[in-house]
């Protein structure tokens, strides 16, 4: 397994807001590596830098074995991004944007390829209704649909279940879940500890502008040692009550 991305040193500053502090990262190829940060640790920065969106102040960038800043070109055809804020086109039904999408990445049969993505994200039923009408999880996953026309290597999904409700962000971490087995590389951010840990092989946590650990969970775990044991009954939480009344606790 050889590494998809790899960042040294990287720094970045907005004027006098220094956000990124010398950040080094590395995600194994096929891996799902998740970057989690509360808000505005600088995620998003980090994001829109890795995909060429942004420059950085200083440090190495090189994804899928291309260096950013000479080779973005190279980089954005191995890449694809789904932004905190979805890219779906209101007007359009889920079906148009995808083909507009297959067109404009001039793909041999843009019918073919909306029609089998509608079908693998469950939307084969609303494809012809605009997206408008679509609820936040089926936004979500056209979304990501959107971003996976035209197969990319590496894909970057910057808070892909804020704002979703539990069972939307259950479908959301099965796709995930479904492109790595698939062999694509997910980076991933988030704010939810639980999220990192149902879905991450790897997780590093962006703080103040620095890597503050990473590692496997097991491996993060033995970082913060339990110093007393202590019995409690445990009590389920709301989101499991309310999943398993909805039964999608076994779909995970
Ligand atoms: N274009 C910008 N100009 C000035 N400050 C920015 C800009 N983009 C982000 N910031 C600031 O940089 C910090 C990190 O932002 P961001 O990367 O969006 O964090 P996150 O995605 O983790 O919430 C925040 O304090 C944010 O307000
Ligand atoms: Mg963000």
């Amino acid at each position: 397994m050889g590494k998809a991305i790899e960042v040294k040193g990287l720094q970045k500053s907005y004027k006098k807001l220094h956000v990124l502090k010398g950040v080094d990262l590395e995600v194994e190829k096929g891996s799902i590596f998740a970057l989690l940060g509360s808000n505005g640790a600088g995620k998003t920065t980090v994001v829109k830098i890795l995909s060429t969106l942004l420059q950085s102040d200083s440090g190495t960038v090189t994804v899928n074995g291309f260096d950013i800043t000479s080779k973005p070109d190279q980089v954005r055809q191995s890449i694809s991004l789904t932004g905190q804020f979805a890219a779906v086109d209101e007007i359009l039904t889920g079906r148009e944007n995808l083909i507009l999408i297959a067109k404009l990445r001039h793909l041999k049969n843009p019918r073919q390829v909306a029609d089998d993505m509608l079908k693998r994200f469950g939307l084969t039923d609303a494809a012809d209704r605009k997206a408008s009408t679509y609820s936040g999880g089926m936004r979500r996953r056209l979304d990501i649909a959107l971003s996976l026309v035209g197969k990319p290597q590496i894909i970057f999904l910057d808070e892909p279940t804020t704002g979703l409700d539990p069972e939307a962000r259950i479908e959301v971490w099965k796709i995930v879940k479904e492109l790595a087995d698939g062999g694509t590389t997910v980076f991933l951010t988030t704010q939810y500890l639980e999220e990192a840990e149902q879905l991450a092989d790897r997780i590093s946590i962006l703080h103040e502008g620095k890597i503050i650990a990473s590692g496997t969970l097991a491996e993060l775990k033995k970082l913060f040692p339990k110093t007393k044991v202590e019995y409690v009954e445990k009590q389920p939480t709301l989101e499991e009550i309310f999943l398993a009344i909805i039964g999608k606790k076994e779909a995970m």
